[in-house]
């Protein structure tokens, strides 16, 4: 599929996605929820892929939300649809096996920050402001932030910025734990990038494990998620990665990852 919304770089072992509609400050239609989905897609099935990155073009945005031109046709049922939609292809995005890093350029806005909540890490430039300013437009948040931002910053945080509809900054978001980390604008990618060779660096198929039994704790009671968590110890326990990497440590030496 040919991209007109979005580019997708396929870097040595990570990929990064950059929300290109700068013009209308990334903000999220169909054409690019349609692109993104067939990239998380073949980002799913590449298997030398072991992070991805997604981030904003132009010097303003990460994404001002939802298309709010396109969002301005919705009726009962298509608001729905409209909704279950993008929810669908964050919550791929979220799910997928791998560590999906935002690195939030500038305005991340209703559904801009919603994306960014279902990306497992974020980080953010110092000119980043966030929010979730639907209930300026009588509707509230669609693509997840009613559910996933309690969770991240807490109930009371989660509702007084939905319902008060404020923007803050990214100071203010580190302080709730919105966000991982505040960079330099101009550092941001860098600093991103820098923190995925780290995480690189590391055994990818324990890393991918982490990730996939972190994410499978959201649907499971804490006795099912340990036994879960103890399923896939004995997995990781049984790859070519475990010896190596157990080995390294007893030779004192650096491990060799080999991703098997
Ligand atoms: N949907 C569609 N277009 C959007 C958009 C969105 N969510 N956010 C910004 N744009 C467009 C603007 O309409 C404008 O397009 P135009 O040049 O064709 O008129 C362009 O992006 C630049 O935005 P502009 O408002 O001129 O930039 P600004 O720097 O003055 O303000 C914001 C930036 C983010 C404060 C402002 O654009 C805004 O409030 N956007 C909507 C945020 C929002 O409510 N998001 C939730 C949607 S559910």
């Amino acid at each position: 599929m040919e991209y007109s919304t979005l580019i997708y770089e396929k870097r040595e072992h990570y990929g990064l996605i950059t929300l290109n509609r700068p013009d209308k400050l990334n903000a999220l239609n169909f054409q690019l929820f349609t692109e993104l989905n067939d990239v998380i897609t073949n980002i799913e099935l590449d298997e030398s892929i072991y992070a991805l990155i997604i981030t904003g073009s132009g010097e303003k945005a990460f994404a001002a939300g939802a298309d709010i031109g396109e969002l301005n046709k919705s009726d009962i049922r298509s608001g729905k649809q409209f909704s279950e939609y993008g929810s669908k292809v964050m919550l791929k995005l979220e799910q997928l096996n791998i560590p999906v890093i935002a690195a939030i350029n500038g305005f991340a806005l209703g559904g801009g920050l919603e994306l960014a909540l279902s990306c497992h890490i974020r980080f953010a430039s110092e000119k980043a402001k966030m929010g979730q300013p639907e209930v300026n437009l009588g509707i509230i948040p669609g693509y997840g932030a009613t559910q996933r931002l309690p969770k991240i910053v807490g109930k009371a945080k989660a509702i007084e910025l939905i319902i008060s509809a404020k923007t803050i900054d990214a100071e203010t978001a580190k302080s709730i734990g919105l966000v991982n980390e505040v960079f330099p604008h101009t550092e941001l990618l860098d600093k991103t990038i820098e923190f995925v060779n780290l995480v690189l660096s590391k055994g990818p198929l324990a890393v991918s494990a982490a990730v996939k039994t972190i994410n499978a704790s959201e649907n499971l009671t804490l006795q099912d998620g340990l036994s879960y968590e103890s399923q896939i110890f004995g997995e990781v326990c049984g790859t070519q990665d475990f010896k190596e990497g157990t080995g390294a440590f007893l030779e004192k030496r650096n491990a060799n990852f080999i991703g098997k």
